[in-house]
């Protein structure tokens, strides 16, 4: 029957239209609270955790880890970015809730407590950042070999006590990446030197590397001569 057929369309178009100008309008009206001390509603979080999830495993899976994930030296170069770059949000064995990991929503997961179960999951967040939460995209500064070194290192943090994740970071060679890196800087003429996350700054002037027989071994980091040399960020070795 045509007629039937053609009121059931109109009704429907009627419905979607409404629906349209309700949500149109709650957007607009800014009843929605977008403040980060305030949790998302249950249809929000899970519409945006599955939009999260879908996006970075559709991604995720066309990457392939590479055969050297459980390489000792490809973790403990992991150890010295995390601690110089991570741990400020998703801290490590012993440490202390800070500032940034109390305050964003979504809070930053704890990365010591959780086994790391798809590699290349990890390895996509770190690379891309996640849009909307504070989980940056450290791909723009990191090349993807550093990367992996992270994801080396982060299958092996919940299996670390306080004092073995401080030996890993201390036998690492800090914060080292291949270019970006903010290196020591005067903190008295630095007006963000108290958010500084990374460890650059109080960098001893002699690193350490322990090797896997327990010998220790130590040479001087080269310091840059001039600073604006060590402004920057790129001519530096360590
Ligand atoms: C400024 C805070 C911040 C910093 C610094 C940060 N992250 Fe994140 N990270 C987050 C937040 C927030 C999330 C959760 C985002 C979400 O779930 O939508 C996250 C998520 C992740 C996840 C996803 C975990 C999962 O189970 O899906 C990984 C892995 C991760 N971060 C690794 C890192 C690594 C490695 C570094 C250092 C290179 C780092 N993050 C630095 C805030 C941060």
């Amino acid at each position: 029957m045509p007629f039937v057929k053609r009121t059931s369309l109109f009704t429907l178009a009627l419905i979607s239209v409404a629906a349209m100008l309700v949500t149109a309008g709650f957007i607009w009206s800014g009843i929605y609270n977008i403040g980060a001390d305030d949790a998302h509603t249950r249809p929000v979080y899970a519409v945006l955790q599955t939009l999260r999830d879908r996006s970075i495993s559709a991604r995720a899976s066309k990457l392939h880890p590479p055969p050297n994930l459980n390489d000792a030296a490809m973790i403990r170069q992991g150890a010295g970015n995390y601690a110089a770059m991570c741990a400020g949000c998703h801290l490590a064995p012993g440490m202390a809730a800070t500032e940034l990991s109390k305050g964003l929503y979504p809070a930053p997961p704890a990365l010591a407590t959780r086994a790391v179960t798809d590699p290349a999951h990890h390895f996509w967040v770190i690379k891309h950042g996640i849009k909307a939460s504070g989980m940056p995209a450290w791909g723009l500064s990191m090349s993807d070999e550093y990367i992996w070194g992270m994801v080396a290192f982060l299958q092996e943090l919940p299996r670390l006590d306080a004092k073995q994740y401080e030996a890993l970071v201390a036998g690492s060679s800090g914060h080292a990446h291949g270019g970006g890196e903010t290196k020591a800087h005067d903190d008295s003429a630095d007006p963000h030197a108290g958010m500084d996350m990374s460890t650059a700054a109080d960098e001893p002037a002699v690193v350490e590397h322990r090797h896997a027989d327990g010998s220790v071994e130590s040479h001087p980091v080269l310091k840059p001569t001039s600073p604006a040399k060590a402004d920057d960020g790129h001519d530096h070795e360590h």
